[in-house]
């Protein structure tokens, strides 16, 4: 439970809140690489953390990030002619590059004018098939980050998004509770018996123990949490990793999620899977994965999770049942959605576009909600008071979620070996 103080502490990320200032000292995806546009095609209006920007390439390929509002009077650079080596804004004409050099100011007269003043633009790499942003103050900017999964070709790495409808903190909360698993997406893990993906494979087993044991620590990057299930004899310790601001390590070990807030009432859920040994980039591997887990294009476009229908119609709402099929529930499907993606998103979604964290009752199955509440609400109040932000110097490519059997006496903080408790208890434990 939160204070509507500290909920509104957490959620909100605007330019100028706490939690947003937190947000933008760290690198953070802010769109599919394959979403850009083409080198110097029409410009793309995007939204991260409640403010306007364009994406475009230009000739060379160069992505860039320019502040929705051109520099001159503010009309909008969504509007702006592609020119080849920058984006020209067509109210009185002046022309930006990437990197925000102004090349042209055709309305003045002095020459020298252009090269004393800077476009908006804000530093982006492409990696891992995101494009990536950093949207802080110039002199705090950090390393970039060496993901695990930015270290392998294309290939062999599918990069996904949904955008849900809903706060963001709403979606990670859904990424480090094991225990609606077995319950919420029971058909769907019912499904994954005899199917030769490896993401079935690894979750198959969640369909036997509603009551997974769950333990937090408090780490360097955020934390890693364990739901604990009976296996025979032993124990499956399922372990992910949170790291603050916004990024699970999922414990399949070979997915990745990033949940970046569009505005306050709405996220951008990346997914990434990597592998080094397949090339599950390719298809028909690549289909196989996003249509099983509900990641698919036509899905995401039937309950309205893309950009482009996310606030049509058929986007879940209160009105609309929140696209639930009642008839394929009585037919004996747990939920009546099509797949997990779906079902996380009506949970999320369904609990309000920002819920109100006064009313809830948490129990020992939600040990990692209390740790998830209380680590972005450290970075909010380091970021509000001046003091340095947990997990900024986080090194994450050494940041893993995995799972594995672990004997009777064994501790399953052996199966994370850079495990690194910070501060706080060891471990809290409780039995649903
Ligand atoms: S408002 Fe863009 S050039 Fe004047
Ligand atoms: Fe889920």
């Amino acid at each position: 439970m939160l204070s509507k103080e500290d909920n509104e502490l957490m959620c909100r990320t605007g330019r100028g809140s706490a939690m947003g200032d937190a947000m933008r000292r760290f690198w953070l995806p802010v769109m599919q690489a394959a979403d850009l546009p083409a080198a110097a095609g029409e410009p793309k209006a995007i939204e991260v953390l409640g403010e306007k920007f364009i994406a475009w390439r230009d000739q060379q390929g160069r992505p860039g990030l320019f502040a929705e509002h051109c520099l001159h009077r503010g009309s909008s650079m969504q509007l702006a002619r592609a020119e080849g080596d920058g984006l020209r804004c067509i109210y009185h004409g002046w022309k930006f590059a990437v990197d925000g050099q102004v090349l042209e100011t055709p309305n003045v007269a002095d020459p020298k004018f252009k090269e004393r003043i800077k476009g908006r633009t804000y530093p982006v790499r492409e990696a891992g098939g995101l494009l990536w942003a950093y949207l802080g103050a110039v002199d705090e900017q950090p390393a970039f980050p060496a993901w695990p999964f930015m270290a392998v070709d294309d290939a062999h790495r599918i990069s996904a998004a949904a955008v849900v409808n809903c706060n963001y903190v709403q979606v990670i909360e859904g990424l480090v509770d094991s225990s609606h698993l077995t319950v919420l997406h029971a058909s769907g893990l019912a499904k994954t018996n005899g199917v030769e993906l490896d993401f079935a494979k690894k979750t198959t087993h969640m369909q036997f123990d509603a009551s997974p044991t769950i333990e937090a620590d408090e780490t360097d990057f955020g934390f890693h949490y364990v739901a604990i299930r009976k296996s025979g004899a032993n124990r499956m310790a399922r372990i992910a990793s949170f790291v603050a601001p916004c990024f699970v390590a999922n414990p399949n070990g070979d997915l990745w999620f990033a949940v970046v807030p569009v505005n306050d009432e709405r996220c951008n859920f990346f997914h990434v899977w990597w592998s080094n040994e397949k090339a599950i980039g390719e298809e028909p591997l690549r289909m196989q994965q996003l249509a099983f887990v509900g990641l698919d294009e036509p899905t995401l476009t039937k309950y309205g999770m893309t950009a482009a229908t996310c606030d049509g119609e058929q986007a879940m709402s209160r009105r609309n049942g929140y696209r639930q099929d009642r008839a394929q529930q009585r037919a004996g499907h747990w939920t009546g959605y099509d797949s997990f993606t779906q079902e996380d998103a009506a949970c999320s979604v369904s609990s309000g576009a920002l819920r109100d964290r006064s009313q809830e009752m948490l129990s020992a199955a939600d040990i990692a909600i209390s740790r998830l509440y209380r680590s972005l609400l450290a970075c909010a109040k380091a970021a509000r008071d001046g003091q340095q932000i947990p997990a900024l110097q986080a090194d994450v490519g050494k940041v893993v979620g995995t799972f594995g059997e672990i004997g009777p006496g064994e501790d399953w903080r052996s199966l994370v070996p850079h495990h690194k408790i910070v501060s706080g208890k060891a471990a809290q434990a409780g039995r649903v």
